[in-house]
């Protein structure tokens, strides 16, 4: 296979993106309104310290070796609107659960990290919408997020906006700050049994012996915090007061560039609108403009992988945004489908295994299993995105490798977006609370549910089971 060479000998700025080819290119018509909106940022406060991005790196390097676990989540297109002090909790709240039942279960650290505080921008695959209105076809610019447009269907709403890079800035810095807030405070009420919603668990579709498997650990959970609770405040209150770290997908390398910033006493420049940047699967050709503007900062990264990645192309994006090979630097998120997992992840652990390059392997088992029903809404099965998990941790055992986290699209709501799980949704029930504005999220029961059996697989497989 003959893959373009990359630029990556040539110098390096937060600015060298701009020539080359952009998948997701954004036109905006007032370049005046984008270069003050830029500016603005580039003279705000940063959202995120260059010495929480160094350490989520050491820690990121240990979950390599297996020694923590990742787990990453939240909605899939953040909305301004949704910047409200219920949303943000809710979304902590099912996240730290969600850790907990997994740290019970594998005994070792969880890292995590919230697909939230700036997760405002959406590829999309076709820049263009055509909508019948009154009869007549009417073609606009897709949605591309509330970092770049609105979602209504008129030519006002859906021109790029640059005053929205600024909004977006400003929202995903309220909400890092309450986040922050209630973090440091502690989710005192943790080890209330009230906290736990865990209706799912009882559940008259599951069979007697899941049931069983269900109630034996949510004891064993509820235990273990009264066991912490017995040692003293200070324990459960240093369970509570977690560290979350925030990740987006750095879409609008406008946005990205702007946030990008020399560090006094430290070499190198950083994204300090993100702990955690990740390049989706339609923004990582080699010879692009995201992989030119990625391989130059400091902050650890993600590359979301679909199966139409060959092996070589994989070796050559690992080259050029991790040229050091070192560790706690890149993130291969892989997101196959459950149908191809088994076909198109090993060959790409065995290339990297071979050439020793040092990565952090993450499932995404949402974006390889979305569907369209009959009546035209995305959904995702419980089960696809549970045996794509399954399927992905078993391949990494074979191979002699860790699946090191885990990421999902998920919100702390009562939503009727996937199909399936304990409840049993089916796809006639997805009208009643379908939100999202883009992707199927797992609803909190959902989320629940699917950190209870990923956290037995895990334990299992830590126990050779
Ligand atoms: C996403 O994470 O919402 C997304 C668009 O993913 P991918 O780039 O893997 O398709
Ligand atoms: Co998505």
């Amino acid at each position: 296979m003959t893959l373009p060479r990359h630029a990556a000998a040539g110098p390096w700025t937060p600015d060298s993106w701009r020539p080359l080819p952009n998948a997701q290119a954004i036109a905006y018509s007032d370049a005046g309104a984008l270069a003050r909106a830029t500016a603005h940022i580039r003279r705000a406060p940063p959202l995120v310290t260059s010495w929480e991005i160094e350490r989520l790196r050491e820690l990121l390097a240990e979950a390599q070796q297996g020694r923590r676990f990742v787990l990453q989540g939240g909605d899939c297109a953040e909305s301004l609107e949704d910047c409200t002090p219920d949303a943000v909790t809710s979304r902590l709240k099912i996240l730290l659960q969600m850790s907990l039942v997994l740290v019970h279960a594998i005994k070792r650290p969880v890292i995590r990290v919230g697909r939230f505080a700036g997760q405002y921008a959406k590829p999309r695959s076709n820049p263009v919408e055509t909508r019948l209105v009154g009869g007549n076809a009417v073609s606009l610019p897709s949605y591309f997020g509330d970092l770049i447009n609105r979602p209504e269907f008129t030519p006002e709403a859906r021109r790029p906006d640059p005053d929205l890079l600024v909004q977006a800035y400003q929202h995903a810095a309220m909400t890092l700050n309450f986040i922050r807030s209630l973090c440091d405070a502690g989710f005192a009420d943790l080890h209330h049994p009230e906290y736990w919603d865990l209706s799912f668990t009882r559940h008259r579709s599951l069979s007697a012996e899941v049931r069983r498997q269900y109630e034996a650990m949510s004891r064993e959970l509820a235990s273990a915090l009264k066991f912490m609770e017995a040692m003293g405040e200070q324990s459960v209150d240093r369970l509570s007061r977690t560290t979350f770290y925030t990740s987006h997908e750095g879409l609008s390398l406008e946005y990205e560039s702007a946030a990008t910033r020399l560090v006094p006493r430290r070499v190198g420049w950083y994204n300090l609108a993100s702990h955690l940047p990740w390049i989706g699967e339609r923004t990582r050709a080699l010879g692009g403009a995201h992989i030119e503007y990625f391989r130059g900062i400091r902050n650890p990264l993600g590359v979301k992988i679909g199966p139409a990645c060959d092996p070589v192309e994989l070796l050559r994006l690992a080259d050029t945004l991790n040229p050091g090979n070192e560790p706690g630097r890149l993130v291969i998120i892989t997101r196959m489908g459950a149908p191809k997992v088994g076909e198109s992840l090993p060959r790409l652990i065995e290339t990297l295994a071979s050439a020793r390059k040092t990565v952090l392997w993450v499932c995404d088992p949402m974006h390889g299993n979305t569907t369209t029903t009959d009546s035209g809404l995305k959904t995702r099965s419980f089960s696809a995105i549970l045996e794509e998990l399954e399927h992905s941790i078993d391949i990494h055992t074979r191979l002699g490798g860790v699946l090191g986290g885990v990421h999902f699209e998920l919100t702390g709501e009562d939503v009727t977006e996937c199909t399936g799980g304990a409840a049993g949704l089916t796809e006639a029930d997805l009208g009643a609370r379908y939100t999202s504005r883009c992707d199927p999220r797992l609803n909190d029961q959902q989320a629940l549910e699917m950190a209870f059996l990923l956290a037995r697989k895990l334990g299992d497989q830590a126990r050779g089971a």
